[in-house]
């Protein structure tokens, strides 16, 4: 039974009707039967307009509201107040809008669209992959979900260390396309002018020293910077570099707990650690690893701490939904759109009729082509 009915049957009855050989048929097909095609689908769309101005039954649906308990928006003005009090500073990474929303809601202080998300979001072997224009399209929906958090772009490989001006150029791009606030750039006493050029345009600059992933290759490596004596003292004279040249705090990545500190101590404005210990203005994670949203066997770096485990629960919630769809579980009658029960039977029985009659229809046909 169900096979019959196809879309060239549904036709054939439209067919039928024009030609006006079944009166039985049209009046199976109500009123509206006639109508053209064109005029049924604007009758479809206006009524599913009109749906959907009410509630809106589709999965495609806004990711949520901002949080309930609001807070001032955080500004350059509020990092330095935080920092002046000795009130630590709180950043993470997000890289789409989902990331960025949950960020917002927990009340990060600062969240920063990374260029890690070349691994965490977009599978790259490393940071040096990702372009500029796939960094904006992620800053953008951050920028969506983030009305409190101050916002940090992180201006990619190759896009700011030709020139003061190449830097300046794609800091723009940052604010105006990508919506952020402020952007982040790898270097330490060779980027001041560069970081100079960039706060002189009106555009807030957080720097990073220390392990500079951009420059692993460089670097021998993603190794532990300033071990020693003569280490330590390059960092700090790129940690008072890039504070004269105008940048409003510094991520200090990858350095013994001391010198971090120590160096700390020496500056006017916040560090934020990353495998820097406990004596920063500030921390900052890679949401996806702190968060725990990675499969077990990845490698992870000695300072990263695992809060959550996002990876087995959502691992655990999609093996329930692909068993539950195997074993006719889900959806279950809470999941469907109720319809009156008379209705579906007057539906089904005018359908079943109507195929009685392109039946019959077909077999007087099949008897003049005989005859
Ligand atoms: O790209 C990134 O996520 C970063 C942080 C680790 C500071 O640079």
């Amino acid at each position: 039974m169900h096979k019959q009915v196809t879309s060239s049957f549904l036709r054939r009855s439209s067919c039928l009707l024009s030609k006006g050989s079944s009166n039985a048929t049209k009046q199976l097909l109500g009123a509206g039967a006639g109508a053209s095609l064109t005029q049924q689908h604007q009758n479809q769309a206006q009524s599913y307009q009109h749906v959907t101005m009410q509630t809106r039954q589709s999965s495609h649906s806004p990711m949520g509201l901002p949080p309930t308990t609001p807070r001032k928006k955080v500004t350059l003005n509020t990092l330095q107040s935080m920092h002046k009090k000795g009130e630590k500073i709180t950043m993470i990474t997000a890289h789409d809008f989902p990331s960025a929303h949950v960020a917002e809601h927990a009340g990060m202080d600062m969240v920063l669209v990374g260029d890690s998300l070349a691994m965490v979001a977009l599978g790259m072997e490393d940071t040096s992959e990702v372009l500029v224009e796939e960094m904006l399209l992620h800053c953008r929906s951050v920028a969506r979900a983030t009305s409190r958090a101050f916002t940090i772009g992180d201006m990619p490989m190759g896009s700011y260390e030709i020139s003061p001006q190449q830097a300046v150029s794609t800091a723009i791009r940052f604010i105006k396309e990508g919506r952020m606030s402020a952007v982040k750039l790898e270097g330490g006493a060779e980027m001041a002018p560069t970081i100079r050029a960039i706060t002189t345009a009106g555009i807030p600059v957080l720097a990073h020293i220390g392990l500079t992933p951009q420059r692993q290759n460089a670097l021998g490596g993603f190794r532990v910077q300033g071990k020693s004596k003569e280490s330590a003292k390059r960092l700090l004279r790129d940690a008072l570099a890039v504070q004269e040249a105008g940048a409003f705090a510094m991520v200090v990545e990858a350095v013994p707990q001391e010198v971090a500190s120590f160096i700390t101590g020496l500056l006017k404005v916040p560090t934020i650690g990353i495998g820097a210990g406990n004596g920063t203005s500030g921390q900052v994670l890679v949401q996806a690893d702190m968060a725990g949203n990675f499969p077990p066997g990845r490698f992870l770096p000695k300072f990263v701490k695992k809060y959550g485990d996002v990876w087995g629960e959502t691992l655990r919630a999609i093996e329930s939904y692909r068993d539950e769809v195997k074993g006719g579980q889900y959806p279950a009658e809470e999941h469907t759109y109720p319809m009156p029960k008379e209705e579906v039977e007057a539906f089904v029985g005018d359908v079943r009729r109507l195929m009685r009659a392109n039946a019959s229809a077909e077999a007087e046909g099949d008897g003049e082509k005989s005859t």
